[in-house]
């Protein structure tokens, strides 16, 4: 019998494209027309994360996003007052709650879900209400995992970023220690009613291994992605990219090489 793998998505972080945009002042490069060619090229979803500082993404960008987009809008937040009543405003179909702070270069680490006590529970409870499919972009930890579920999250968006650095270190026992966590986390979570997303720090070999993993149904990419359009192009990097993960859905229920 033939087995039915669901699909895997992929959501590209046009972030960069404004950080570009920003080293200059101006209005150039849009992160709106990359949006539109990556969605051209293939890309299911656009996601963009409108910091504290505004460093990269801006308000109007968001705005402009939401309007001219007819994919998915994927808004990347970090989960304080200001931020919940923008997504409020802006009604994106999806919010993913982030750990911010000012001093890093891009989001360190997972969100501490069971800190966050009941303040991001309300905060979660609101968003969905208001019919946005909240995520929480978490570490691979089975606590803050259940803890996600228990507060009604929709989506947990699992940090990969700690397995890519893993690799790119040429630790492979660590690497291949988190590689584990993050599968038991996918698992763990779909057993929970949770829908699983993975990004940070991916780029094709390791979007191919994580489009293996059958719970896994998004991935979201931007840095590789933006740098890699300086060599081939934005449409692409992501008809590259589409290409990698087709080839880890592949893989499911395969037989596997003895
Ligand atoms: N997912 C989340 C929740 C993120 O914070 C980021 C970084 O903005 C990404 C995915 C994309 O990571 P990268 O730019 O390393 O591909």
């Amino acid at each position: 019998m033939t087995r039915i793998v669901p699909p895997i998505r992929l959501g590209v972080n046009v972030d960069h494209v404004a950080t570009i945009r920003n080293a200059r002042g101006g209005d150039l490069p849009d992160p709106v027309r990359a949006a539109q060619l990556a969605c051209a090229a293939g890309a299911d979803g656009i996601t963009a994360h409108l910091r504290e500082d505004r460093r990269h993404i801006r308000d109007s960008d968001m705005r402009r996003l939401r309007e001219e987009l007819t994919v998915p809008l994927n808004f990347e937040m970090a989960a304080t007052d200001e931020m919940v009543a923008i997504a409020l405003e802006q009604r994106p179909h999806a919010a993913c709650l982030v750990p911010e702070r000012r001093e890093e270069r891009t989001t360190e680490g997972g969100l501490d879900v069971i800190g966050g006590g009941i303040d991001l529970a309300h905060k979660v409870e609101k968003l969905g209400a208001a019919g946005i499919r909240v995520s929480l972009f978490v570490a691979p930890d089975a606590e803050q995992i259940a803890r996600a579920a228990d507060i009604g999250a929709a989506v947990i968006e699992l940090h990969t970023g700690a397995w890519c650095e893993f690799l790119a270190a040429g630790e492979a026992h660590e690497a291949e220690a988190e590689l584990g966590r993050l599968v038991a986390a996918a698992a763990q979570g779909s057993a929970l009613g949770l829908e699983i997303h993975a990004g940070h720090g991916l780029d094709f070999a390791t979007a191919e291994v994580m489009a293996a993993i059958e719970p896994i149904r998004e991935l979201n990419i931007g840095h590789f992605l933006i740098g890699e359009s300086i060599f081939v192009g934005l449409e692409g990097a992501v008809r590259q990219m589409r290409a990698a993960m087709a080839r880890g859905r592949a893989r499911i229920g395969a037989p596997q090489a003895a």
